[in-house]
């Protein structure tokens, strides 16, 4: 008994799904390639015709129709051969291994061979500084191709960022973008948490200091008369966190807000929404999954995006 059992319902409940499933796909392919009654001669127009464009009654091309017909006979014939109809193994009993947990599986076979290759590079990686790192072609080649598995879901192939996630491609940073803040970012994580204040300003309050944030960003469509009514609560509710200037405090991952720079949005509602209702981002930390060696190429690779 192992976890990769499955109860009997289960097990029937897969074969014959997706037995049921092939064969109604066959069933489509032929219903679909059938003659209809009253169909009008193939190669001739059909009489339906779009903006000039008219449709005529050609068949599916053959090669077409029978690539359709080939996936299913390679779906069966991989069924056969691997695991696939619930607790059949597979005449050739392949396993990944990750769910068995068996030593000598080809998914562990594979992770230490991977071990035993690359292991040494990311040592040899791990013991330069992240800046001379950030200028070697090769750990930056690595670095990316971690990114790409690990960071783009959140942060964007290109880096920069999507509303909730910051681009990690500009100079603009929450945590600090020395080298070891961005390890320690990317290692550790980070939790913010900025409170909202929506019940202790009121609408009109909230409305006053967003003008105060936009003015501070020197945005053209503050309105003055509201900026300066909303600075005083400002360095009342915010000045603590993001400083009396806005410039941000690192430590706690409150942005500067001087520089026009949003993670959430820097419309008017949005700021006024990130007021109200507070902010909670949360970067997952690396360093278990990754480990330590992996984390410091990651670090170089975005520091490289940007050095100061
Ligand atoms: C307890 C500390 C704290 C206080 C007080 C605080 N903030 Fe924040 N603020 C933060 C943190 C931390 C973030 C980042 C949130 C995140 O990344 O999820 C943030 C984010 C923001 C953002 C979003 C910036 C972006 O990139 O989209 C704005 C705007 C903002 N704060 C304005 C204010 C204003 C205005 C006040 C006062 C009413 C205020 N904050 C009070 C800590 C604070
Ligand atoms: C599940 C989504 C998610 C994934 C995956 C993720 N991040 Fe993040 N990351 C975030 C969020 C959200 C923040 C901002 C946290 C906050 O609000 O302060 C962040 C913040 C950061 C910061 C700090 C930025 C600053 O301005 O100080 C760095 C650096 C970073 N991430 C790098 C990475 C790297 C490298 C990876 C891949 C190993 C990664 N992140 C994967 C969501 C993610």
């Amino acid at each position: 008994m192992n976890e990769y059992d499955m109860s009997t319902f289960w097990h029937w409940w897969v074969v014959v799904l997706t037995l049921a499933n092939i064969a109604g796909i066959y069933w489509l392919i032929r219903w679909t390639a059938k003659k209809r009654p009253g169909e009008v001669a193939e190669g001739s127009e059909t009489g339906h015709s779009w903006d000039g464009l008219s449709e005529f009654n050609n068949p599916l091309p053959r090669w077409w129709l029978y690539m359709f017909y080939f996936t299913i006979v390679f779906a069966l014939i991989y069924l056969v051969l691997y695991p696939g109809l619930g607790r059949f193994a597979g005449m050739l009993g392949w396993h990944s291994g990750n769910m068995l947990n068996v030593e000598d599986s080809q998914y562990m076979q594979e992770r230490q061979r991977a071990e035993e290759r690359f292991g040494p590079i990311f040592a040899a990686m791990a013991e330069q500084p992240i800046p001379v790192l950030a200028e070697d072609s090769d750990a930056l080649a690595t670095g990316r191709r971690l990114y790409l598995n690990y960071c783009s879901t959140c942060h964007g192939s290109d880096a920069r960022g999507a509303s909730g996630f910051p681009n990690l491609a500009n100079d603009f940073w929450q945590w600090g973008g020395t080298p070891s803040a961005i390890q320690t970012s990317i290692a550790q994580g980070r939790q913010a948490n900025m409170p909202g204040f929506g019940d202790s300003l009121g609408e009109e309050g909230v409305e006053e200091v967003a003008h105060y944030v936009l003015q501070l960003s020197g945005r053209p469509d503050a309105d003055e008369a509201r900026a300066e009514a909303g600075q005083a609560r400002y360095q009342m509710f915010c000045a603590g966190c993001h400083g009396q200037d806005g410039g941000g405090m690192e430590m706690l991952g409150a942005p500067a807000l001087t520089e026009n720079v949003w993670t959430y949005g820097g419309s008017l509602a949005a700021i006024k929404h990130t007021i109200e209702q507070g902010r909670a981002g949360v970067m997952p930390g690396f360093q278990e999954l990754l480990g330590e060696e992996r984390v410091h190429v990651l670090s170089a690779y975005i520091y490289s995006l940007n050095p100061d």
